[in-house]
């Protein structure tokens, strides 16, 4: 069975939102576990526009396999060795985008990314990398000897919105299936998320060689009809 790891920033958003001190980002964590998955995933942002330094912290220690996203800074890498998450998931970041728009650029960045991943994986944390199906992409990862590969499914989930889109839609997931396959066959292991919904997730759960999705904002947004652990619940039936 394809694992589930929640991404919870977006709880950290609605307390920021009024400077609060709720909702708390980790009792949000534990109903989704509660709900059936079977991690957490944060992303601590440089501007800290929601997750903060803390709920890393306090996620950690929570009885789970914790994937923490971080841009490939000095700063970045200092607090994930510090705070040790089970994974970390290397991400490019902009300051004026509304979330991750697009993969990492491995090939243009290897050298910068080089160290980190060496230093990530010495002191014991398993290494992702964000990354666009494109085969260029898969080969520098698997050259810099990243444990996994995140597969970005934006511009899938973006065509599966827009009704009769088919064509697109299957484009992009034979890229996604494509790129899987390439990836193990060059030793990575395969994550992939972003913009998945209950509705679009059905088709990326049949692509074999996927170990995990990371899904966060249709998550949320559901729970705040349902509830966390049921709407954690129905994503998970959406998987089968
Ligand atoms: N995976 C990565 C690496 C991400 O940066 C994000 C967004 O924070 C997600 C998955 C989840 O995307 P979404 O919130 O669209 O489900």
């Amino acid at each position: 069975m394809i694992r589930l790891g929640v991404n919870i920033d977006h709880i950290a958003t609605l307390r920021q939102a009024r400077q609060e001190n709720f909702p708390d980002p980790v009792a949000a964590a534990r109903e989704c576990l509660a709900g059936g998955a079977d991690g957490v995933v944060c992303h601590l942002r440089e501007d800290r526009r929601h997750i903060q330094d803390k709920d890393v912290i306090r996620l950690c220690r929570l009885k789970t396999r914790l994937d923490l996203e971080m841009a490939a800074t000095p700063a970045m890498l200092k607090i994930a060795l510090q705070i040790k998450p089970d994974m970390v998931t290397i991400v490019p970041e902009k300051r004026a985008e509304l979330t991750t728009e697009g993969g990492l650029d491995v090939v243009r960045h290897r050298q910068a990314l080089k160290p980190i991943v060496e230093k990530l994986q010495r002191s014991g944390i398993l290494v992702s990398l964000f990354v666009d199906p494109e085969k260029r992409q898969i080969v520098e990862s698997a050259g810099l000897l990243a444990d996994f590969i995140e597969l970005h499914t934006g511009k899938y989930a973006r065509a599966s919105y827009i009704k009769g889109r088919t064509s697109s839609v299957k484009r992009e997931l034979e890229k996604i299936g494509l790129a899987t396959q390439q990836a193990r066959l060059m030793g990575l292991r395969v994550n992939a998320g972003h913009g998945l919904d209950y509705e679009n997730v059905g088709d990326i759960v049949r692509i074999p060689g996927i170990e995990e999705l990371n899904i966060g904002f249709s998550i949320i947004a559901r729970s705040v009809i349902v509830g966390m652990k049921n709407a954690v619940a129905e994503m998970r039936r959406a998987m089968r």
